[in-house]
């Protein structure tokens, strides 16, 4: 059997509730055969980025998302918009895993989605994300999703009732893997 395809993935809203999360719930859910999609769960433990904490040596929890970082073949992140940018908590993640010398970040394809309430779909945060991102040496496919009004789209439970969203985060997820089969055949065909 091939070895499958490993996304790691984020969502950037810390609340149980959250819209961004259960969005990244239907790209875990709706990943084809082969590729294994697993959410990172511990923004929340990570310390705010500190060079003190970081000289005194890696928390745990910062070793883990790094460790997970390296070993994905692609990162899948999910935004939350707060004030046109994205949250503390996953830009937090995102500053611990740019750092050198792992530079856990470079060279690591992502793909980046958000859902707002609002009309606006989380562009704004999608753009701060992609931004920081190529920063720190990733390189976000150009394909995204924003979800304007995402609440008119979850029942009361958070399932997803519109069959249009679904098809557009499992159709960005096939995007992400897309691309990295492309490297991987470019990287054989060098
Ligand atoms: C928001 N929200 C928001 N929405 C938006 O479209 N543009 C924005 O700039 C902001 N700013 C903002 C700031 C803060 C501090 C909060 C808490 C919220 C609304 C936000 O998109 C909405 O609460 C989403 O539901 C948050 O995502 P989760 O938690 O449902 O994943």
């Amino acid at each position: 059997m091939a070895t499958p395809i490993r996304i790691l993935a984020a969502a950037g809203s810390l609340r149980h509730q959250s819209f961004n999360r259960a969005l990244l719930r239907v790209a875990i859910d709706g990943a084809e055969q082969g590729v294994e999609v697993t959410s990172f769960e511990r923004l929340a433990e990570l310390p705010f980025y500190d060079g003190d904490i970081e000289a005194a040596g890696d928390p745990p929890s910062v070793r883990a998302l790094r460790e997970a970082v390296t070993a994905a073949d692609a990162i899948l992140l999910v935004t939350p918009e707060y004030n046109d940018g994205t949250s503390a908590a996953l830009k937090n993640a995102i500053d611990w895993v740019s750092r050198p010398p792992a530079r856990a970040l470079a060279g690591k394809i992502v793909a980046v989605m958000g859902a707002s309430v609002t009309p606006g779909g989380a562009r704004g945060a999608i753009e701060s994300v992609k931004r920081s991102l190529r920063r720190a040496g990733a390189e976000p496919i150009d394909a995204e999703v924003g979800i304007p009004g995402v609440h008119h789209h979850f029942d009361e439970d958070l399932n997803l009732t519109d069959e249009g969203v679904r098809a557009e985060v499992i159709g960005l997820v096939a995007a992400l893997v897309e691309q990295v089969r492309m490297k991987a055949e470019e990287r054989l065909a060098a």
